[in-house]
């Protein structure tokens, strides 16, 4: 049967103390709404978002992700509460959806995943809801039963002291049928500690008009709800597991896993190893290649090299074939065929085959205003320590003698020295220091 679904993301997130909307707080690169709303397009082509505070904010930013989604506005003042966001702008009639079966999601649950909802989805009754069991419950609205039968769901706020110590919660994941929706909605109340709308109202009037209602448990990993920052660290530490879980499924070695940080956006291809420490952020490639210890990637394309220990590959980085050291920052660097083995910074650069970038060496790419390019061939050595200043070209096959400062263009076959010749003085050690 086919199902909308609804996903709820318009409360003010209050315990996250923050200025950005909780759903827009990242869990390994993405808005924590985003998992939800991949998951749900999986399962339906109608979802909805219902949003209000910082609505405009959070739709902008949805539309990096998504073009197919139903955005509903929840108005807060009048309608507060999960119940509210059910109701259509300005009354309490029931919003729109497509199908007649409605899938409601909170949308601070960014662990679930679709094979899990289809599996909710295949539990038949009118009224399905999910649950969960916990040790600690404190936070959840908890599942009165009497037996095998659902009495009703009551938030903590309204609890009393034995309602408390009950383990099984409200996951905030409910399929209704839309007759009844449509019947319950309307009829909610603000009667309770928050006076908000609560949609968790719909399971007593289910319950008084004799409906049957399923119940339908999960675990934690998948249904957690995310209200502090502390749940949201939880969160992004299973989404980490997961992501680190398939990559290896997929033929990434991995040390000390638990130590890796990786991205939603990450892709690896082919066999390649990471060491532990390593931090690999944004839309990055990694092909083929090994990161060593403690290495940072964000945003490039590393592809059959070693990169690391200690190195940092800064945005729009695109690295081949080469060999990249420890303490070698670079930031918008096309290398191909590079050896840079210790200690430089390679910024706003082309390098080609067969160079080689001494110790030390440093790209001045920026003059206080802008920034500027640097260009070097292929085959050419730079000796250690020297500085590039941008814009410079320097052909293929030039060798730059160390300590060397480089300004101006450099031709094929040049050997490039720039620094202040030597100078000995015989016994300048015994007179300086009074010796023999
Ligand atoms: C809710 C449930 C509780 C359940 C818990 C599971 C209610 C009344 N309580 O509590 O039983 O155990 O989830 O995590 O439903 N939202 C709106 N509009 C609002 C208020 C909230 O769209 O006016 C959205 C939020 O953005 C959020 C979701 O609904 O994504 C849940 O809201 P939240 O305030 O986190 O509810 P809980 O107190 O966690
Ligand atoms: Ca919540």
């Amino acid at each position: 049967m086919q199902t909308s679904i609804v996903i709820m993301a318009a409360g003010k997130g209050t315990r996250m103390h923050s200025t950005l909307p909780k759903v827009l707080h990242k869990i390994c690169g993405k808005p924590m709404l985003f998992y939800i709303i991949r998951e749900a397009l999986k399962v339906s082509d109608d979802v909805h978002v219902v949003l209000s505070h910082q609505a405009a904010m959070i739709k902008e930013r949805l539309k990096q992700d998504f073009d197919n989604l139903h955005f509903h506005l929840q108005d807060l003042q009048n309608f507060p509460g999960t119940g509210g966001a059910l109701m259509q702008q300005g009354s309490k009639k029931l919003l729109d959806t497509k199908y007649n079966r409605i899938l409601i999601l909170n949308g601070d649950m960014p662990l679930i995943y679709a094979d899990l909802l289809e599996n909710l989805l295949r539990v038949n009754a009118p009224m399905v809801l999910g649950i969960l069991e916990l040790q600690d419950p404190s936070g959840y609205g908890r599942i009165l039963m009497d037996g095998d039968c659902v009495k009703g769901i009551v938030e903590e706020k309204d609890c009393t002291q034995v309602e408390k110590k009950i383990k099984k919660v409200n996951a905030g994941i409910y399929v209704v049928d839309k007759k009844l929706l449509q019947e319950f909605i309307p009829a909610l109340e603000n009667q309770n500690a928050q006076q908000e709308y609560y949609l968790t109202d719909i399971v007593q009037k289910g319950v008084q008009k004799g409906v049957e209602i399923k119940v339908f448990m999960g675990d934690v990993e998948s249904f957690m709800g995310v209200n502090s920052k502390l749940d949201l660290c939880s969160a992004q530490e299973i989404m980490l597991q997961r992501l680190r879980k398939k990559a290896m499924l997929n033929g990434v070695i991995m040390h000390l896993p638990h130590t890796i940080y990786l991205e939603e956006d990450v892709e690896f291809v082919g066999e390649c190893e990471l060491q532990e420490g390593v931090r690999i952020i944004g839309k990055s490639v990694i092909e083929e290649s090994v990161i060593k210890s403690h290495s940072v990637i964000e945003e490039s394309i590393i592809k059959n090299s070693d990169v690391g220990p200690l190195a940092h590959i800064r945005p729009k980085s695109i690295i081949k074939d080469s060999h990249i050291g420890n303490f070698v920052e670079v930031k918008a660097g096309d290398l191909e065929g590079v050896k840079a083995g210790h200690l430089s910074y390679l910024g706003d650069c082309e390098i080609k085959k067969g160079s080689n970038i001494g110790a030390g060496v440093i790209t001045c790419n920026y003059d206080g205003k802008n920034k500027h390019k640097t260009w070097i061939g292929e085959n050419v050595f730079v000796g250690s320590d020297s500085q590039i200043i941008a814009p410079v070209k320097i052909d293929s096959e030039v060798l730059i003698g160390a300590g060397s400062t480089i300004s101006k263009d450099c031709n094929t076959g040049d050997l490039v020295l720039s620094r202040v010749e030597q100078k000995n003085v015989t016994k300048g050690y015994y007179k300086f220091f009074k010796g023999k």
